[in-house]
């Protein structure tokens, strides 16, 4: 097949997608250390949890979406979803050329550059878990590396719920990270993108000596040196205020417009419900 065409305009917007609203936490970063870029943002709402389906599946939910960014005239493509860079981000990346990162590669380069004693954890869906990209990138990097997954399924609906601080988070959160701190792991990779909201209980449960390894923002810097190195990095803003930046998702636009406005630094004015089946 050919592979598909895309702009190759300073002044184009970046597309991001994610199953839902945890891919902001990607948008959040790119927002703050490239605030000139402008955003097009795609949540699967409909669709979300990714992290529990197959790999067949991921893949071809990613290619719809990708394919409807593409539609949008987009210059860059983030895949803002653990599960969907693991499963799909090679995939779409031999049928798609566009300039593509996903939050997989720069969370684990961060882990590697960052452990002292070579035992790192990483936590996320099982679907990220199960498929050990992780470890695999962070041996490739660095030999002998150790490192232990867990997967945390529950973590997904307590941030979705809004229990970001709350005792029932610290509860789940010992469960599933003892073992983790037992094995003695001195960084630990939030590798699911709702994480980072949770990151304060996580980080009271693992205590202070374990460092904790946000991809979003390691995402939005690998994509700056990205789009720096392609010609591609938009020197003055686009002008048009606070609505520059779009956002479609595949239902529930209401809720997912009250959680984007908790989570970006700034609101959000609407969110498009849009139907997939087309793409
Ligand atoms: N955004 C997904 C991830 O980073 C988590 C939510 C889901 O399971 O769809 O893996």
């Amino acid at each position: 097949m050919d592979k598909e065409m895309y702009c190759h305009e300073k002044e184009a917007p970046i597309g991001v997608f994610d199953s839902g609203v945890g891919g902001l936490t990607v948008v959040r970063e790119i927002m703050k250390q490239i605030p000139n870029e402008q955003i097009i943002y795609f949540g699967d709402t409909a669709r979300v949890p990714y992290g529990s389906k197959s790999r067949e599946t991921i893949v071809r939910y990613s290619k719809e979406i990708v394919h409807f960014l593409q539609t949008q005239g987009v210059k860059a493509i983030v895949i803002a979803c653990n599960t969907a860079s693991a499963f799909a981000l090679d995939e779409v990346e031999r049928e798609w050329d566009i300039p593509m990162i996903g939050v997989v590669k720069p969370g684990a380069k961060a882990a590697v550059r960052a452990t002292r004693n070579g035992r790192i954890g990483v936590i996320g869906t099982e679907g990220t878990i199960h498929s050990k990209i992780y470890s695999q990138y962070m041996e490739e990097l660095q030999k002998g590396i150790q490192v232990l997954g867990k997967a945390c399924p529950l973590f997904v609906p307590l941030v979705e719920e809004g229990l970001l601080e709350d005792p029932v988070t610290d509860e789940i959160a010992v469960r599933y990270l003892s073992e983790l701190i037992d094995r003695d792991i001195d960084t630990l990779i939030l590798g699911c993108t709702h994480y980072p909201l949770i990151a304060t209980a996580i980080g009271r449960v693992m205590g202070e000596k374990v460092l904790l390894v946000n991809p979003a923002y390691e995402t939005a810097r690998e994509l700056k040196q990205l789009l720096e190195c392609q010609g591609l990095l938009r020197e003055n803003p686009p002008g048009l205020g606070k609505n520059r930046h779009q956002f479609f998702v595949s239902d529930a636009a209401e809720k997912f417009k009250r959680i984007a406005n908790s989570i970006l630094p700034y609101g959000i004015l609407s969110a498009n419900a849009m139907n997939m089946e087309q793409y």
